[in-house]
């Protein structure tokens, strides 16, 4: 078993509060498309142009146009992989208490996780501009688009876009289970944006271990992180999951 591995497990073991960041990355392998790097979404679409709020104020319809082609289709259809379902048995076996996550695909709900602060919102609901009704994407019409509320507003996703806040809730709950976990997984997220990326930071600062998952360094790697295990999230977490229930 690759040391990293064991290490990893052995900290899970003596772990009391242990909480998880994920990113983009854990998705990949349900067949997400991640933002940045090799066959990210940014590489193929600006994010100030179909991602920013005020693009979507300025033109609803366009950035509707990349919405449902990129996004929903994909989101509908994709399934938790091991990433997932392995976070999920560590939350059966009382292990993980709370997941972060900047996905808004619901992938770790699916794969049976209860506590999920979805920080960057979700793609699972639609929200009206106008009177805020709120709306189940799988039964909103899409043949026409912007789709439209009944008091006629236009709908958006319930996400974050860039140059937005993230909701109050999600931001202090993911304050207070950063500050009171003993162990963070901080799982496929570049850490490049903010203020996402704090979080490991927050955890890190009251006094926790940071085990990083991912094929790439990033600059939790060598600042904040105490090691970083090389590869994808669902046979890395497939491998300390089979490893901590032989213990
Ligand atoms: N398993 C784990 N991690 C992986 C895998 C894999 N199989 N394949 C790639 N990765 C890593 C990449 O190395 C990269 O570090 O996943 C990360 C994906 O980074 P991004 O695409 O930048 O995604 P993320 O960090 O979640 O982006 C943050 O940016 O665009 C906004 O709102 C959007 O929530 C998103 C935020």
């Amino acid at each position: 078993m690759d040391d990293l591995i064991r290490r990893a497990v052995e900290d899970l073991a003596a772990a009391k509060n242990v909480a998880a960041l994920t990113g983009a990355g854990i998705s990949i392998e349900s067949g997400i498309p991640p933002f940045r790097g090799k066959g990210g979404i940014w590489e193929r679409f600006d994010p100030m142009e179909f991602a920013h709020i005020d693009a979507l104020m300025r033109d609803p319809a366009k950035v509707w146009r990349i919405l449902v082609k990129e996004m929903k289709e994909i989101v509908d259809s994709a399934k938790p992989n091991d990433g997932h379902k392995g976070l999920a048995k560590l939350e059966a076996r009382d292990k993980i208490k709370t997941i972060i996550t900047q996905n808004i695909d619901g992938l770790h709900q699916a794969a049976g996780n209860t506590d999920v602060i979805e920080y960057h919102g979700t793609f699972a609901w639609q929200r009206c501009m106008d009177c805020n009704q709120k709306y189940e994407t799988r039964k909103v019409d899409i043949s026409e688009i912007p789709p439209r509320c009944e008091c006629g507003g236009i709908l958006r996703p319930d996400a974050v876009f860039f140059g937005e806040v993230i909701p109050a809730e999600a931001m202090w709950r993911s304050r207070q289970a950063a500050a009171g976990c003993d162990l963070m997984l901080v799982v496929g997220t570049s850490a490049v944006v903010q203020p996402a990326a704090m979080i490991p930071v927050i955890a890190k600062d009251n006094g926790a271990r940071i085990v990083e998952i991912n094929p790439e360094r990033t600059p939790l790697t060598d600042e904040i992180s105490d090691y970083l295990i090389m590869g994808g999230a669902g046979e890395v977490i497939n491998q300390i999951v089979t490893a901590l229930e032989k213990m």
